[in-house]
């Protein structure tokens, strides 16, 4: 006998094709994570509760809804209000669905049957929220599993599923989060695919941007230009974040583009551009960062900075391997770093002393990269026994523990000029002797250069998703040349 077809999410033309299988494999795992953890029972249940359809403030206007992470990883639902329980022993699977009044199909279109849901998410049996009470009870589990745990870059706390009548359930909030945690942190073949996929699109989108850029336009048309090319080709309807569109000394803002600083200065000749950018599909994130000048040709001292980063971004990225530490990588990426400046001038003296002294982050305040996935900045960075180290810049690290196959890690080095930072530095006799102030005063308002890639771990190394050009001569020849597409860019990265 062969097994049914399996749905599949695609939006049409030339997107994805993304199968239902990929959760019923994640609801697999989990279940195979839960039976060998000590204090879940036969007869366990798990309920995890989907994210809720949200107003603007006070208003009757709906936000764009995204789905809450760990519901979609386990179950890949697009629409709001749901929950879903898994039956640890068998993996039977319910889904629960809202029973929508008959005004919803004036307004917001048809009510589909519960019969829609079953063969449109491939799970067991599909019934209606306002019923869960009394089909979680027949039978009763033993154990119903709900999830409360910290998410260790944010801090939150995530949304433990609750329901009227669960006070007549035996609940336990703690087992379940650490186990999914550990799941979410490997990338099974189908969710690495979703990844490449991402990361194609994104680069594409980003190459398109490279050979659009002229100064004298805006920053926000880069970053209407990136959406729009992820959307059209690639029906990524959300970025994983907020497009990050500085140039000049913008560029040295580490999370520039928010509300307060939304991608609004003129780009001028001469300027850095620096463009953290990444799309979403189907909840699938992709985080890349390209650095280049706004005019197409590298002045030296851009040239310099650029290529000390590139330095630091290769050597790291030939060093991952599964086994190897986190924290490690980052230490190797400072390194280079002050290798590099103590070259250019700006920093004079023993590397070895300036690291004690932790100088390389006053030129890279943030972590060398982050585990990816559902989340830009995905979850399992800091298991229990895991803890951050409090020093500058590794304190920034979002991930402690060693590397491992089939983990999605971001590698984006960066060297930035912030003024605070420097004259923090300044001001600091143990960091100032290090500091050639005279050549340091000429990269005052340069800004700043990350080079952000995407990587998945092999058995041997990794694997590098993202595709844009990287070395100074493949930049400035493929922005001198805008005559032709932005197809396929072969790098000169030997991995
Ligand atoms: N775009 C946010 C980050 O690079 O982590
Ligand atoms: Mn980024
Ligand atoms: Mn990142």
């Amino acid at each position: 006998m062969t097994a049914a077809p399996q749905p599949v999410y695609w939006l049409g033309n030339d997107t994805l094709r993304v199968s239902a299988a990929l959760f019923a494999e994640n609801r697999r795992r989990l279940c195979e994570g839960l039976k060998d953890k000590d204090g879940v029972v036969p007869q366990s249940l798990v309920l995890l509760q989907g994210g809720e359809q949200k107003q603007r403030h006070c208003t009757d206007t709906d936000l764009l809804f995204r789905q809450e992470s760990f519901f979609h990883w386990a179950f890949g639902i697009t629409e709001p209000d749901c929950y879903g329980a898994i039956d640890v022993d068998s993996g039977k699977s319910v889904l629960f669905v809202p029973k929508l009044p008959e005004s919803y199909a004036t307004w917001m279109g048809e009510i589909f049957p519960k019969e829609h849901f079953k063969e449109k998410y491939a799970v067991d049996e599909v019934q209606y929220t306002c019923d869960i009470a009394d089909v979680l009870s027949n039978p009763r589990p033993a154990l119903l599993l709900t999830l409360r745990g910290q998410n260790t870059d944010s801090g939150s706390i995530c949304r433990e599923a609750s329901f009227e009548g669960i006070s007549r359930f035996q609940v336990n909030n703690t087992l379940l989060h650490p186990v999914i945690v550990e799941c979410r942190l490997l990338k099974t073949d189908m969710e690495l695919e979703v990844l490449r996929y991402t990361n194609r699109i994104s680069s594409e989108a980003h190459k398109m941007i490279m050979k659009s850029v002229k100064p004298g336009q805006k920053e926000y048309e880069m970053e209407s230009l990136f959406q729009h090319y992820c959307y059209t080709k690639g029906g990524m309807r959300h970025t994983s974040y907020t497009c990050i569109c500085g140039t000049g000394n913008n560029s040295s803002i580490l999370h520039y583009g928010h509300a307060g600083a939304p991608n609004e200065k003129t780009i001028t000749d001469g300027d850095m551009c620096l463009f953290d950018m990444g799309g979403e599909y189907y909840c699938y994130s992709s985080d890349i960062t390209c650095s280049f000048p706004a005019n197409g040709k590298f002045t030296p001292d851009q040239r310099a900075i650029y290529e000390a980063v590139l330095k630091s971004s290769r050597t790291v990225m030939a060093a991952i391997k599964p086994g190897v530490k986190w924290t490690d990588m980052h230490r190797m990426a400072d390194r280079v770093h002050l290798e590099e400046l103590v070259k250019i001038g700006i920093l004079t003296g023993s590397v070895e002393d300036m690291l004690k002294v932790h100088m390389g982050s006053v030129f890279m305040p943030h972590g060398l990269g982050h585990l990816l996935g559902i989340d830009v900045h995905d979850v399992g960075g800091y298991p229990e026994g895991v803890e951050r180290i409090n020093e500058p810049g590794l304190k920034s690290l979002r991930m402690g523990r060693l590397v491992r196959e089939r983990m999605v890690l971001t590698v984006e080095p960066g060297i930035y000029f912030i003024n605070h930072l420097l004259d923090q530095a300044l001001d600091n006799p143990a960091q100032s002797c290090f500091l050639n102030n005279r050549v340091l005063a000429r990269f005052r308002g340069f800004g700043g250069v990350r080079i952000e890639d995407d990587i998945a771990v092999t058995a041997g190394g990794v694997e590098l998703l993202t595709c844009v050009p990287r070395s100074v001569e493949e930049i400035e020849a493929f922005m001198a040349d805008s005559g032709k597409p932005f197809g396929p860019v072969v790098t000169s990265d030997k991995l």
